[in-house]
Parts: C-alpha cells; structure tokens; sequence
C-alpha cells in the first residue's frame, strides 16, 4: 500500500494551545497547515490548566478569531491579592500600570480554538503516533506518523514543534546545536478544581508559614486553588476536607471565612520547574510554547508565552509568504527568548518569594521576609510586579533580532 502524503506550508505537531492558535493566525494569513497531534480531541479539550490571560494574549486571541467566548465570559481583573501571614496587599494592576487581565481558563481556550478548526476546516490528525521529523535543514522538510493504522507523510515549507515539553520536536534538535537550561522546585501544586463561589472577587497569592496557596477561579460559580505540597505527596492522603482546612489556614482567617467549600470535580499535583531550551529554531523547525520553555505557574506566564510565541512565528511566517522577506524567521528565536527569559525571570522571582524552601537558611528567610516587606511598603516594587504580570511588550519580529 503507498504511504500518503501531503503537501502543505507549515506542519503543526502538537494540537494544544499553542498548534491550534499558530493554525488559526496563519489561515487569517491565507497559510496553509496541518496539525499532527498524539491524543484524541476529547483529551485536549479536557485538560485542565491555568486561567489568567495578558491583555496582549486577548488581543491575539481576538485576531485568531476566538476572542468571542474571552469577551462574554472572560473575568476582568484591575488587581490581584499578596497575602503574607493573613496580611493583604492589593497589586493595583490598573492603576500600577493602566491594563487589566482577563480570568478566562486554558480549558475554554483550547475549546473556542478547536470549536474555530471545525469551522474553517483546517485539516487536524488526532490519535497519530510515531512522529518523526525529517530533512530539517532542507527547504522541503517532512512529518512521518501513523494514523489509522496507514503510514503517513506530510511535506512542508516549515514545521512548527507545539508538542509540549515531553513532545518529539524538540528532541529533532541535534544535541550539540541546542543549550538547556533547568531548575526543578523542591516542591509541587495540589490543584483542586469545585464549583463553589470563589472567595474573593480577585486572585490571591498567599504566603504562610504553612507554605504557599492561591486561590483562583473559572468564573463567579467555579473555584480553582492550590496549595504547594511535596513533589512526592499522596493524593489519597488529600481528601477535600482536610484540603479545604488547609486552605484556609494558608489564606488567613480573613479570607478563610469567604471559603465556600465543596466536592472537588478535579484534583491533581503538578511539579514546578523553569526550563529554557536555546535555540527555538533549527533550520525549518521552529519551537514554539512549552515544546522550548516552561515557567512554574506562580506567575500564570505559561500560556501566554505560548500564545505570545505563535505571534512571532504567525508574523514571520505572514512577512516570508507574502513579501519573501526572512528577517522575522531569523530573528524569531533570539526575539522569542528574550520575552521567554524576562517571564522566568518574574516566575522564578515569585516563586522564590511566596514558596518555603526546606533547605532554606535563617539567612534567606530573613531575605525573603525583607523582601515581602518591601514589596508591601514600595510602590516602585509593586508597579515592578504588576508590570510582568500583566505581560511586558510584544517587540516588532519584523524589526530583526
Ligand atoms: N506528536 C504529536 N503530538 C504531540 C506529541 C507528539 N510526539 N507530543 C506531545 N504532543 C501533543 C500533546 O498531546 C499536546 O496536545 O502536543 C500538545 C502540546 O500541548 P501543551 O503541552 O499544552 O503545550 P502548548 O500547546 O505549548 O501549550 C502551553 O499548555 O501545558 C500548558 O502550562 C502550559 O499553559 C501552557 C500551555
Ligand atoms: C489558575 O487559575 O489555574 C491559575 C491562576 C494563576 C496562576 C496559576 C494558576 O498563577
């Protein structure tokens, strides 16, 4: 039997937020692309992640024609909440640095973009196994998997890597022609996921002696809130009583007697780690999203990376198809990077801040209390984090790197 192939601009390998989103920017552009993506589309639909949006990622997701679902039922933030031994601290987001973010779940993103690939008809593979990139420093590099029980292979111009941080692409990378960096957190999230009423009408970053918690939502009947915990903790050891009791004890008694409790619909540990792979391009294969960097949640910068990067690359791909012009692809991953590491800066920086550390001296938790105590009596270092956390300034792509 012949092994189909087909022939299209940009191979996308990955169907998460970051593959559907560069899909739906390129097919405004007139470019045409495939997705090649492991799991089912129920899968990705399911999955459940962070929630807090940039005004820059609205506005992309806007232009990728999803912005609909973000404007009825996204939750506009003007602040968000630092709470240190039950003492709060409001960051004014919109008075610090005159924008807001919108609380809108990855969930709902991932949906209105896969709701928006039915409609236009993008052609996606689910359920595809046993990628594998080819001919990468060729002008006519290729995607092979199996589908349906048929070997398939699809030739491109390019190849976007969106398969996530355990994905194939960014492996294809020779090992001598790409640097990593990590740094793995002692320590992990216990996430819980209830449909009670969040507690206060914005997020709030606790800190305690107790360790880290933060209370999130999906929308004013659905609650999202963490508490850090052992990487290697027990889930069963979690039952949603003892879960919520803890809760409040992190948040503080004034915000523990907002805390409605209730069934968890979802429950789970996720590790923290900062990851940076350098270069985010290799030949005709670009990175983009978590398949090239991934931030703890602390500062919520993970999505909006993504979504940050499928702009660059949209643009450079966008300036090439139509005007020939290959400054943006050269100058993607040095302009990638560095938004990538000015947001590990900011996630490192609040996680080092908000988390307790076991091997922690009496030396650096007198520095972290120093540190907490600047940020509640300085303006400038408030303004510092409101400034990263409602995301720092695309930079022109096209301009060069
Ligand atoms: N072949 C095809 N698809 C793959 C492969 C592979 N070898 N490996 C992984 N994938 C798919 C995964 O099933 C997933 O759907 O690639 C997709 C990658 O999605 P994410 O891991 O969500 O990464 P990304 O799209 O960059 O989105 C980043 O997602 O995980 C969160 O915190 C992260 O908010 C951030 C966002
Ligand atoms: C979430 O709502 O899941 C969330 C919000 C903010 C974060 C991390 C997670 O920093």
């Amino acid at each position: 039997m012949t092994q189909p192939c087909l022939r299209t601009q940009v191979a996308i390998i990955g169907g998460g937020p970051s593959g559907l989103l560069l899909a739906r920017l390129l097919h405004f552009d007139g470019i045409d692309s495939v997705i090649i993506e492991r799991q089912s589309a129920a899968h990705v639909e399911g999955r459940i992640r962070a929630g807090v949006l940039e005004q820059g990622s609205v506005e992309v997701l806007t232009r990728a024609g999803v912005g609909k679902g973000l404007a009825q039922h996204g939750l506009t933030h003007g602040g968000f909440e630092l709470a240190s031994d039950g003492c709060l601290l409001r960051i004014d987001l919109e008075r610090l640095t005159g924008k807001t973010v919108t609380v809108y779940g990855q969930t709902e993103v991932t949906k209105d973009l896969m709701a928006a690939h039915r409609a236009s008809g993008t052609q996606m593979f689910h359920e595809a196994s046993g990628v594998a990139l080819h001919a990468l420093g060729a002008d006519r590099p290729s995607v092979s998997f199996d589908h349906g029980g048929q070997a398939w292979r699809i030739e491109a111009d390019f190849i976007a890597g969106c398969d996530g941080f355990h994905g194939a692409s960014r492996q294809a990378i020779p090992a001598n022609c790409r640097s990593e960096f990590e740094k793995v957190y002692p320590f992990g999230w216990l996430g819980i996921l209830a449909d009670v009423p969040p507690c206060h009408d914005e997020l709030i970053y606790a800190t305690s002696q107790r360790g880290f918690a933060l209370a999130s939502m999906r929308s004013e009947t659905r609650s999202r809130y963490y508490i850090q915990c052992r990487v290697d903790e027990d889930l069963d050891a979690w039952p949603d009583d003892r879960l919520w009791e803890e809760l409040g004890r992190r948040l503080g008694p004034q915000v523990a007697s907002g805390i409605t409790t209730g069934p968890a619909l979802e429950k789970s540990i996720a590790p923290l780690r900062s990851y940076v792979c350098e270069t985010m391009r290799y030949g005709r294969l670009f990175l983009v999203g978590d398949a090239a960097h991934i931030v703890p949640p602390t500062g919520a910068k993970g999505l909006n990376l993504a979504i940050g990067d499928a702009h660059y690359l949209s643009t450079a791909l966008g300036a090439f198809y139509a005007r020939d012009e290959t400054r943006g692809l050269e100058a993607y991953a040095d302009v990638a990077l560095r938004r990538v590491w000015k947001a590990e800066r900011f996630s490192w920086m609040l996680t080092g801040l908000l988390h307790d550390f076991d091997d922690a001296t009496d030396f650096d938790q007198r520095i972290r209390a120093a540190e907490l105590d600047y940020i509640f009596t300085s303006e400038a270092a408030q303004r510092s984090i409101a400034e990263n956390y409602i995301g720092l300034p695309f930079e022109d792509v096209l301009a060069g790197g």
